[in-house]
């Protein structure tokens, strides 16, 4: 009885390993945790690079896209197979199926031995051991999107028209995609609380909130940087504010990290209202848009009390990081705010004492603090 439950159990274990289901994938991210690094260009072989003209870039790297979306690689986990059995799991045949399995091999993504293929260790490494089922899913669909966009850069620059009006599609807004489908709230949760892993250590790292005891984190998504930073601080308390199906998401990964003592959410809207109560207001990766924001952080704060800006802000000239740059490109609206643009929009709501610092790759840490309020004159003399 028990063997059958075990042989049971290894079947089920393996179908959601070939079929990429999350129920397996989020417990194996649990274990991994080591965060995200993107499979830039200088971590390929010389040679591959060789192969690459700047131009036409675009079409390997999306074979690529279709590769994660196909799930290719995560399917091809520690096993060789031939073509024709990579094919009846991706639902490919004939020629375009061989000649997609060259590409791979070509840009060496792929590896193939007599008649079997099998990732390459830059292949295992980068697309299914540090990345979550979460961003190969939401990233490629994305990156998908961005193929869209970019098709029609020259009308979008000569024009001023968003991609979504010249290509007669709906444009895209996340939020309301989080409102309207759950599943995709979840994943995009998902999918943030692994990317921002280290840049929560790097946060907890630099930012001392010794004689701070309770932060809002504003756009808080999975609450990942309120947990980073709980841990450090024994003494501290957050409280995750975000929309209504992005907290339902957190409440789980709060309750699953035993840290619910301690990291309490609410629902909000950080465009209308940040509530007081909190010496510490924070905005990781919120998209804060403009100075209103601030200022209601500002009057929400009590005399001492700290402001915490985390994201990639751009150089002054925009050069990087270039992602940053090319998600303006695609925009219908301009938010590309400098490091510096920042601090002065800090100085511009009030907050005094506004520090910056670079803790992690392209990840800015900003902080500045409300000054504490004057004693009347009046009451001395
Ligand atoms: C890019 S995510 C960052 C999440 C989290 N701070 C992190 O570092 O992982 C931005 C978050 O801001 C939230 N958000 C966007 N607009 C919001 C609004 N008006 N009010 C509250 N939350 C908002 C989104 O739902 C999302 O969870």
């Amino acid at each position: 009885m028990r063997d059958r439950r075990i042989r049971d159990l290894r079947i089920v274990a393996k179908w959601l390993r070939q079929n990429g289901q999350p129920g397996l994938d989020e417990s194996k991210d649990r274990r991994e945790d080591t965060g995200l690094t993107e499979l830039t260009l200088d971590k390929l072989p010389e040679k591959v690079l060789a192969r690459i003209d700047l131009q036409t870039a675009f079409m390997i790297s999306r074979c690529v896209v279709a590769a994660e979306r196909l799930q290719v690689f995560r399917k091809l986990h520690g096993r060789k197979l031939s073509a024709a059995a990579i094919g009846r799991m991706i639902g490919v045949r004939g020629w375009r199926l061989e000649a997609f399995l060259a590409a791979l091999v070509s840009v060496g993504l792929l590896k193939k031995t007599g008649k079997l293929y099998s990732n390459t260790a830059l292949t295992s490494k980068y697309y299914v051991r540090e990345r979550s089922i979460f961003w190969t899913r939401l990233f490629s669909e994305e990156c998908r999107r961005d193929y869209q966009a970019f098709s029609v850069l020259e009308e979008m620059l000569t024009t001023e028209k968003s991609y979504a009006s010249i290509l007669g599609i709906e444009s895209r807004d996340y939020i309301k995609e989080m409102k309207r489908n759950p599943q995709w709230a979840h994943d995009f949760t998902h999918m943030l609380y692994h990317y921002h892993l280290p840049h929560a250590r790097s946060l907890a790292e630099n930012l001392d909130l010794s004689n701070h005891r309770s932060v809002l984190d504003v756009g808080g998504g999975s609450g990942v940087m309120s947990m980073a930073l709980v841990r450090r601080y024994k003494h501290l308390k957050a409280c995750v504010l975000d929309i209504e199906p992005v907290i339902h998401v957190a409440k789980k990964i709060i309750r699953r990290e035993r840290l619910t003592r301690r990291i309490d959410t609410m629902i909000g809207d950080m465009t209308r209202h940040i509530p007081d109560g909190y010496d510490v207001v924070m905005f990781c990766d919120a998209e804060l848009g403009g100075v209103s924001t601030l200022k209601m952080a500002y009057d929400s704060l009590p005399g001492g009390g700290l402001v915490v800006l985390v994201e990639d802000f751009s150089s002054e000239d925009w050069t990087v990081p270039l992602y940053r740059l090319m998600w303006q490109l695609r925009s219908n609206t301009f938010w590309l705010h400098s490091k510096q643009q920042m601090v002065t929009m800090l100085r511009k709501s009030g907050f005094v004492a506004v520090r910056s610092r670079r803790i992690y790759k392209d990840t800015w840490l900003i902080t500045g603090r409300k000054g504490l309020a004057r004693r009347r004159r009046a009451s001395r003399t």
